[in-house]
């Protein structure tokens, strides 16, 4: 547990440029948003990991999606959530959302005098650790997709891989219906990722923090040869 729970002097909340968060010693709680049900599954990690941390959870269900809207739109929800969480009296912020991570993170990490942290730089260096071909699929909202803040973060840590993306805009609707085993949410699956799979790639990275959720679905269709990354474990453990 070295991101969230390091040991981390009070004056300086940054290791590798990255925040961490202060030891638990602080009783305040961490905050966590997500545009809706996906930053559970990040939730749920830092519940595993930090049992003894407090958490409030914010899932702004009432402007759900954000993966299809303006990148001005998800900074502004992004800067709101996040007072409503430092109200809240929070010691850090996770942003446990990829669409926010990519419109937000670095306007938020300068403009609040709390540890923030997002999601993307911990699963692109999962990718660059993960892939062995240099073949990295990424699959996320349209937001993040064209915000191309994955290649920016693996363009530094895996240099000479080849990037494909691929937005899935239907996974998140599908996520929020619960329906995460329908024939239906398999046909979707199948078509967003087979023109990925005929690339070749070794490693995916889920770029939403929704599509853990559909890990059973989209692991049969990639098959067994492409390993899936996630933000959840090295959001919370590194
Ligand atoms: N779960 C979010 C993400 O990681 C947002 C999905 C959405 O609201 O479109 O991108």
């Amino acid at each position: 547990m070295r991101r969230l729970a390091a040991k981390a002097p009070r004056e300086s909340s940054r290791v590798s440029g990255r925040p961490v968060l202060p030891l638990s010693k602080d009783p305040r709680p961490i905050g966590v948003f997500d545009s809706g049900l996906g930053g559970l599954t990040i939730v749920r990690e830092i519940r595993r990991v930090l049992p003894d941390e407090n958490i409030v959870y914010f899932g702004d269900m009432a402007r759900l999606p954000y993966g299809t809207k303006s990148r001005e739109q998800i900074l502004s929800f992004s800067i709101q959530n996040t007072l409503f969480l430092i109200r809240r009296k929070v010691k850090a912020v996770v942003i446990a959302c990829n669409s926010s991570s990519s419109a937000a993170y670095s306007f938020l990490k300068s403009h609040f005098n709390l540890p923030i942290l997002d999601v993307i730089v911990p699963a692109a260096e999962s990718a660059a650790s993960a892939t062995r071909k240099g073949r990295i699929g990424v699959i996320a909202t349209q937001a993040t997709i064209e915000s191309r803040a994955y290649e920016k973060a693996l363009s530094r840590r895996a240099p000479e891989a080849d990037i494909f993306t691929a937005s899935c805009p239907l996974f998140v609707p599908l996520v929020e219906e619960g329906w995460l085993e329908t024939p239906v949410t398999r046909e979707i699956a199948g078509i967003y990722l087979n023109p990925l799979k005929a690339r070749g790639i070794d490693t995916l990275i889920l770029g939403c923090t929704h599509y853990p959720m559909l890990r059973d679905i989209i692991a049969k269709v990639m098959g067994p040869g492409v390993k899936l990354v996630d933000s959840i474990t090295p959001t919370v453990e590194k």
